[in-house]
């Protein structure tokens, strides 16, 4: 689509909230508004806005208490001894909490809580000194930063006044690491291109890599989501098969982590089909810590960056996911039959009902609808003219498989959430500067900025609730950003609750939608917080702001404990840089860098988040 004046999208969407940036009034904050000011529906949210924020230390509203519940390289199975950092081994890591924590999903298991973290990343810069950049260059940090990856499995226990804090050495207490044994299932489980030296049947991989966000299952395992899987693979790429499918996922990244050098199986010269082996949906059983997580690669392979399922009406799981590269795809897997409660031996027996389903992607139309459009060798050009030979081949290069079938450009999709209240799906599409610039692709429907600094939220409504439909409706929830980015919100939006750079998203127990944003800093000069969204009536799209990270930090992971009474959020990367050893976030003891942390949020009168 041509590059079009923002007037006109208003003009072509059919219920997109009217802007009216020009007449704000500015500075009021939610604070003001109370539900007897609007019609009952108008309001679900009752607390008040979180002026914004740009310093070295987190906030919260009024009436709200945050507390740091456990931070990077915090003991998990011994006593309590202090956090050595310029000591750190990699056997110490691999026993404590990990680096730069994202999703979270707490599930309660014979009355015990189980609390599982994703460790996306490192930041080299934060963790070592004398690193300026996000990966190490000095082979003695590679096995600190693969054992600080993967995940951590907690248990968690309340004390009579709500507080929350990690038991120690539980039954249930693991890390997953980059070096943890996994089983690969599903279609391309033993396909060839899936085998290495070290695995010649194509079925067994070590390890879980940029473990962003995921998702819960109704059977109570955790879906965690590989996503930037360019920064791990190292060596000269010498596999022509390879060379069409590794271009399209950036492998090959100049500046990589170098755990080549020292593990093989990194190496592209050593195990060219490496690469195929990440970037997939991997299920895991937190309430066994004996079990082998899995890859369900029926889910695709692309940068996940989330995977949120939804029961069906008629049984069946549907997992919305986002892709978040730069005009990437928005995905949808059903699976083929229902899930169905049985006698399983293992959480993870019920998770085949994930091995065999259609992956579909999304093409937006400018007449409020989504089509999803089934991934199918032999369809749609899905065939070997195009370098398709099977469906294995379809589902490893899931992104150009998208290209082919015409799948919508998206402005990097980040979370993708169903809120099983309403039915109605939210997609945060975080930004893409690049769009409409030199040679990338102007708007399109659903992404209706150029230069789109600051992001969106698309909500989807299935028709009749019915996740499996191949069409759906959608709307535009919020163009994020302000004045200068041509933001919309709702009718009666707030200035000093603009938001930026959506990125994850929860629906807490009451049904309402809340987003975390990273980015804000650059966009509005603002730190990354976390904001509940109204999605009906007149504020429909209104932000309200609750918590506020530290500088240079996101917020990520949002989860809800089943009664709504505490919000546990994930603050990753607290420093840049540029400032990494100014901010000393949470401990504020210079001898200590700055730590990723998980952060408790509950109201001082113990009630229901959001009010
Ligand atoms: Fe890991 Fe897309 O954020
Ligand atoms: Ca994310
Ligand atoms: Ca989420």
């Amino acid at each position: 689509m041509a590059k079009q004046d923002f007037s006109t999208v208003l003009i072509t969407r059919r219920r997109l909230a009217k802007s009216v940036l020009g007449t704000l009034a500015v500075g009021t904050g939610c604070t003001r508004l109370h539900k007897a000011e609007f019609k009952s529906d108008d309001v679900t949210f009752a607390f008040p806005n979180l002026e914004p924020q740009l310093d070295l230390t987190h906030h919260v509203a009024e009436g709200y208490r945050a507390e740091v519940l456990i931070r990077w390289g915090d003991q998990l199975f011994d006593a309590d001894r202090p956090f050595l950092w310029e000591q750190l081994t990699a056997s110490e890591q691999a026993r404590t909490f990990g680096y730069n924590n994202d999703f979270l999903a707490l599930i309660e298991h014979d009355g015990h809580w189980l609390l599982t973290v994703n460790h996306e990343s490192t930041s080299a810069q934060l963790m070592f000194e004398g690193q300026d950049r996000y990966t190490s260059r000095d082979p003695v940090h590679t096995d600190i930063e693969m054992a600080a990856h993967g995940l951590s499995i907690l248990e968690l226990q309340q004390d009579k006044s709500g507080r929350w804090s990690v038991v120690k050495n539980s039954p249930f207490t693991r890390r997953i690491t980059a070096d943890t044994p996994m089983i690969i299932s599903g279609p391309c489980a033993g396909y060839s291109r899936l085998k290495t030296p070290e695995d010649p049947t194509g079925t067994r991989v070590k390890g879980t890599v940029h473990n962003c966000s995921g998702g819960l299952t109704p059977w109570g395992t955790i879906l965690t989501c590989e996503e930037n899987i360019l920064y791990y693979f190292g060596g000269e790429q010498l596999d022509p098969e390879e060379k069409m499918a590794y271009k399209r996922y950036h492998i090959g990244y100049s500046k990589a982590y170098i755990w080549y050098q020292t593990h093989k199986r990194f190496d592209l010269a050593h195990a060219p089909k490496q690469p195929n082996r990440f970037g997939w949906v991997v299920e895991i059983d937190p309430t066994d810590p004996n079990s082998m997580p899995i890859k369900r690669t029926a889910l695709g392979r692309f940068y996940h960056e989330s995977a949120n399922p939804i029961q069906n009406h008629d049984g069946r799981i549907v997992i919305y996911m986002g892709d978040d590269g730069y005009f990437e795809y928005l995905y949808r897997f059903v699976s083929a039959k229902p899930h169905v409660p049985h006698q399983a031996k293992s959480r993870l027996e019920y998770g085949k009902v994930l091995d065999e389903g259609e992956l579909s992607v999304a093409k937006f139309h400018s007449d409020g609808t989504v089509e999803w459009i089934p991934l199918i060798f032999g369809t749609f050009g899905l065939t070997p003219e195009n370098g398709f030979h099977c469906q294995e081949d379809v589902l490893i290069e899931s992104r150009r498989a998208g290209d082919v079938v015409g799948a919508t450009q998206m402005d990097r999709c980040e979370d993708v959430e169903p809120n099983p209240k309403t039915n109605k799906v939210y997609i945060n599409c975080t930004k893409n500067q690049r769009r409409g610039t030199e040679s990338f692709e102007s708007t399109n429907p659903a992404n209706p900025r150029i230069e789109n600094h600051a992001g969106h939220t698309i909500e989807l409504n299935p028709p009749n609730g019915d996740h499996t439909a191949s069409v759906m409706e959608w709307d535009m929830l919020l163009l994020a950003g302000d004045l200068e980015h041509k933001a919309a919100y709702g009718e009666t939006f707030e200035h000093d609750a603009a938001l930026a750079c959506p990125d994850n998203a929860a629906i807490d127990p009451n049904g309402r939608l809340w987003i975390t944003t990273d980015g804000a800093e650059e966009v509005l000069g603002i730190a990354d917080a976390i904001y509940a969204v109204e999605t009906t009536g007149a504020r429909r799209g209104q932000p309200c702001r609750l918590f506020s990270a530290p500088k240079g930090a996101e917020i990520t992971g949002p989860c809800f404990s089943p009664d709504g009474k505490t919000l546990f959020l994930s603050v990753q990367h607290p420093g840049r840089p540029e400032n990494g050893w100014t901010n000393c976030w949470p401990d504020f003891d210079e001898a200590t860098p700055a730590r990723p942390s998980i952060v408790v949020i509950q109201r001082e009168d113990g009630g229901v988040i959001g009010g």
